[in-house]
């Protein structure tokens, strides 16, 4: 888990149901004295361990589901955090809810997702928390309006998911989650209602290329041979964010990250929009489009042009039993909200070159259509 956390120069690194604090060691091991360490716990017995074993840490007694406890323990007081790290007990699995307040809403949610949102309010503006949850916490309906709330200020990846029994104590299957908070400064509302199209960049690169996927899934088979990359198909939009798949396709179809990913056809809804910020390549299935602006740069504002005025942007679609999206309609609204849209082959290498300045040339090119590999259903593999 501590290998999951993106290089921390200097600064604090926590686990707030710290245990006997493995993964603290773990971090220590990765980070040495470049940053300093704070394990907190409920159970005396444990701060007592931790204070005679670790005396070099920040430790302390801690409720961390009990906000009172949060402001009375001194170890949070004036700080905040560029990383925690996060094993909640699994022996809270069950049914039992938690109310909890994020982002100054009140929420019910399971008690894994419940740590989460309380370790998340002790980072900093872009802090990163990785978590071992039960892996029905991310897919639970309970927990979902929670999920949404936190990928609106954060973004959360899913790393890795195991089966049961891999981890002491862990019964339940599980995923390791990681959780980077956006900077929100200059960007919109937190409930993303604010017109975003109005921040749009004046200045600087707005070219965004549109890849659209382009394998059939009912011919998934057909590419199951070969060196292979993980495959992204709507299913795996979910909650703003982009699951795990275990399926996979040719790599030489893949499409290089970082991307915005949407959806081509089904009903458009503002919870599959999800940023994928990695590099790693990902087969895109022909319900997926992905956007990608010049070197990965922007790409949470181009994620809230889109939701920002998201009923708008919906309109987009067409057809009413089963909505879809031409490359055209979204090149059109791309333009629209200030955006440079140019349509590339879904395995072309990420645009490191600006086309700004080919700007009316290229809304030229959307009026008169994209190029011949987006002209039918069908598409060269
Ligand atoms: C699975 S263990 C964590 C292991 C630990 N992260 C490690 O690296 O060894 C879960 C820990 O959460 C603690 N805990 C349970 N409820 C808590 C709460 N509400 N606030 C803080 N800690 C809690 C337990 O005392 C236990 O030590």
């Amino acid at each position: 888990m501590a290998s999951a956390l993106a290089e921390i120069p200097t600064g604090l690194v926590g686990d707030v149901a710290a245990g006997r604090g493995s993964l603290l060691d773990a971090a220590e091991q990765r980070f040495g004295s470049q940053v300093d360490y704070v394990a907190t716990d409920v159970d005396r017995a444990v701060v007592r361990f931790l204070r005679r074993e670790r005396a070099h840490w920040t430790t302390g007694r801690c409720d961390i589901l009990n906000p009172a406890s949060r402001r009375a323990s001194s170890c949070f007081r004036n700080v905040a955090f560029d990383a925690v790290l996060l094993n909640p007990p699994f022996s809270y699995r069950g049914g039992q809810s938690r109310s909890i307040t994020f982002g100054g809403r009140e929420y019910r949610s399971s008690p894994a997702a419940a740590f989460v949102s309380a370790a998340i309010s002790l980072l900093h503006c872009d802090g990163q928390l990785v978590a071992l949850l039960p892996a029905n916490s991310l897919l639970s309906q309970r927990d979902e309006a929670l999920w949404l709330a936190i990928g609106r200020t954060a973004h959360v990846e899913v790393l890795d998911q195991y089966r049961r029994n891999v981890f002491p104590g862990a019964f339940a299957r599980t995923t390791l989650v990681r959780i980077t908070r956006r900077n929100l400064t200059n960007s919109p509302d937190q409930d993303g209602s604010a017109s975003a199209v109005a921040r749009l960049p004046q200045r600087g690169c707005v070219c965004v290329e549109i890849l659209r996927g382009r394998v059939p899934m009912h011919l998934l088979k057909r590419w199951s041979a070969g060196q292979q990359a993980p495959l992204l198909h709507t299913t795996h939009l979910r909650s703003g964010n982009i699951l795990h798949s275990s399926q996979s396709a040719e790599l030489r179809l893949a499409t290089q990250g970082p991307f915005v990913a949407l959806p081509r056809v089904g009903k458009p809804l503002a919870e599959k929009v999800a940023i994928y910020r990695q590099s790693e390549q990902l087969v895109l299935s022909d319900c997926v489009y992905a956007l990608r602006t010049r070197d990965g740069g922007r790409l949470d504002q181009l994620h809230q042009s889109l939701l920002s005025r998201f009923g708008d942007f919906s309109r987009y679609y067409s057809g009413s039993c089963a909505p879809y999206l031409t490359v055209k309609r979204l090149g059109e609204a791309l333009a629209k909200m200030g955006w440079n849209p140019l349509a590339v082959d879904a395995s072309s290498p990420l645009l490191q070159t600006c086309q700004c300045s080919d700007r009316n040339r290229s809304s030229k090119r959307a009026d008169l259509g994209f190029p011949s590999f987006y002209g039918g259903d069908s598409i060269a593999l």
